[in-house]
């Protein structure tokens, strides 16, 4: 379960980017953040992962409060919440195995149970014969794939997502759905910031609506603009 509750965030230059956000996820949800540029989407993920830090207010992640959280536990925060970004962020130098092999070298796993586990995710992202391929061999939704895959490789019980899709066509961006999905399947609590309005009504799950910081709109099995309010 992830609870904002009465989340302020103002940054130094004075913008107020999220203006009293309350909101309940409850564990292995699939959740879309969309609103208009500024609306304060990738502010949410960033105060999910600690990027940045709430103004005011607290965030819970189960029994934890991150936003008390001591800066020498952020790293343990960051497996136990995996991140994909729009631009995929892959190392060039390493191929696709060692991208995500790298992520658990770092916590010291055998490379039998390093071999195995990137295996096994990159069969979950359907990515099982690019292994040995490097970032500069594959395509975009590709390349968004083995970001995924490397977000999970910690297997953590959360995934944020900002801007996914942003660079990729929508039968592309469907794949990067399909991965996605596969996870939640598994129980992964899955957070989507995105403009995607065909990738959101094709989904139909729970869309939030952020408009200057706040919740417009908060509903399940929906599309983009579906605004009960207007209904
Ligand atoms: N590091 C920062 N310093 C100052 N202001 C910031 C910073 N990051 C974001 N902002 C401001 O906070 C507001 C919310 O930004 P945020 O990036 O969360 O929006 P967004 O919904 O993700 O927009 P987009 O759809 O363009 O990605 C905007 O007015 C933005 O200019
Ligand atoms: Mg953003």
């Amino acid at each position: 379960m992830i609870i904002f509750n009465h989340v302020y965030k103002e940054y130094k230059n004075g913008v107020v980017a999220l203006d009293d956000v309350t909101l309940e996820i409850p564990s292995g949800d699939f959740v879309f953040l969309v609103g208009a540029s500024g609306a304060g989407k990738s502010t949410m993920i960033k105060l999910l992962i600690r990027e940045e830090q709430v103004s005011k207010g607290s965030i819970r992640i189960d029994d934890t409060d991150i936003t008390a959280m001591p800066k020498f536990k952020i790293p343990k925060l960051r497996r136990e919440v995996g991140v994909v970004f729009q631009d995929y962020r892959l190392l060039n130098r390493k191929t696709v195995f060692e991208n995500i092999a790298y992520a658990l070298e770092i916590t010291g796993e055998s490379s039998r149970e390093i071999k195995k586990r990137v295996e096994a995710v990159l069969e979950t992202v359907h990515l099982e014969d690019k292994q040995n391929c490097y970032p500069t061999e594959l395509s975009g939704g590709e390349s968004q794939r083995v970001s995924i895959a490397r977000a999970m490789i910690h297997r953590p019980k959360i995934l944020v997502c900002d801007e996914p899709t942003g660079n990729l066509d929508f039968d592309t961006a469907k794949d990067i759905m399909d991965a996605l999905d596969r996870f939640n399947q598994e129980g992964v609590t899955i957070v989507m910031a995105t403009h995607a309005r065909e990738i959101v009504d094709a989904m139909q799950k729970r869309v939030v609506s952020l408009d200057g910081g706040s919740i417009l709109f908060d509903q399940e099995s929906a599309g983009y603009y579906e605004n009960p309010q207007t209904i």
